[in-house]
C-alpha cells in the first residue's frame, strides 16, 4: 500500500491537484493507495504527560487523546511507501507537521530516570517521497527552509528511508498557482519510480 499525505490547508489548491493525480496514476497501475488530507483529521496537541512513553518494547505507546493520530500512524506503518505533499509556509513545512511530530512520542520509551528517550524499532523500512510547493524557486528550498530537516524528523521514527525530494517552486503569485506541465512531469516520474517498488504488478 502507498499512503499519500497532503498537508495543504487549501481546498483545490496545487497540493490537492498533485495528490489527486498521484492517486489516479497509482490506481491505473493497480497499486492500493490511501490518500489522506491532514486538514480533515482531528489531531490534538501533545500535553507532555509521557504516559505513551512508559511501556518498554517496540509496540507503539498508547496516547489517551484518542483522536485520529493512531489511525494515521497505523496507515503509514502498513505502507511500503509514504508520499508527503506540502506547501512551504514560513520557511518550513506547515505547523501541523510539528503538532504531529510531538504526538510521535508514542515511538519512544522514556523511563522517569533516563535523561533521554530510546526510539522503538519499527519492523520494516518504508520508502519516502517529499513534495513541496512554494513561492521560492524549488532549488532554494533545501538551502533556505527547514523542510527537509522537518521531514527527516517525521520520517525517522516511522523508518521512512531512501527519501526522494521534489520541490515545485514559483507558486507565489495568484497567476502562477497553476499545475504546470513541469509539475505533471514530476508527478509522472514519482508514479513511475514508486511503481517499481511493486514488481509483482508489472
Ligand atoms: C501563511 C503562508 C506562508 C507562506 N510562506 C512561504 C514561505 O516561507 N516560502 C515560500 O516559498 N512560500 C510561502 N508561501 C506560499 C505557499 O507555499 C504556496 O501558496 C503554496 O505552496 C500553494 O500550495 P496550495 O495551493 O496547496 O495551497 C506561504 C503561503 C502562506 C499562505
Amino acid at each position: 500500500m502507498i499512503t499519500i499525505l497532503n498537508f495543504s490547508q487549501r481546498a483545490e489548491g496545487i497540493n490537492d491537484t498533485i495528490c489527486a493525480d498521484l492517486q489516479a496514476g497509482f490506481t491505473v497501475q493497480g497499486i492500493d493507495t490511501r490518500s489522506i488530507k491532514a486538514r480533515d483529521l482531528t489531531i490534538g496537541f501533545c500535553n507532555n504527560c509521557r504516559s505513551c512513553m512508559r511501556a518498554p518494547g517496540d509496540e507503539l505507546g498508547e496516547c489517551h487523546l484518542g483522536d485520529d493520530m493512531k489511525e494515521l500512524l497505523e496507515s503509514i506503518l502498513e505502507s511500503r511507501c509514504l508520499i508527503v505533499s506540502a506547501p512551504i509556509n514560513c520557511y518550513d513545512l506547515p505547523s501541523l507537521v510539528r503538532v504531529m511530530l510531538e504526538r510521535m512520542s508514542v515511538f519512544c520509551h522514556w523511563p522517569d530516570d533516563k535523561y533521554a528517550p530510546a526510539v522503538r524499532k519499527m519492523p520494516r523500512e518504508i520508502k519516502g517521497v517529499l513534495i513541496t510547493t512554494s513561492a521560492l524557486p524549488g532549488i532554494m528550498v533545501p538551502l533556505v527552509t527547514r523542510a527537509r530537516k522537518s521531514f527527516s524528523l517525521f520520517a525517522r521514527p516511522l523508518r521512512v528511508t531512501k527519501i526522494d525530494y521534489h520541490h515545485l517552486g514559483f507558486k507565489g503569485r495568484k497567476g502562477d498557482m497553476n499545475y504546470t506541465e513541469k509539475d505533471r512531469r514530476v508527478v509522472r516520474k514519482i508514479i513511475s519510480d514508486v511503481s517499481r517498488l511493486y514488481p509483482e504488478r508489472s
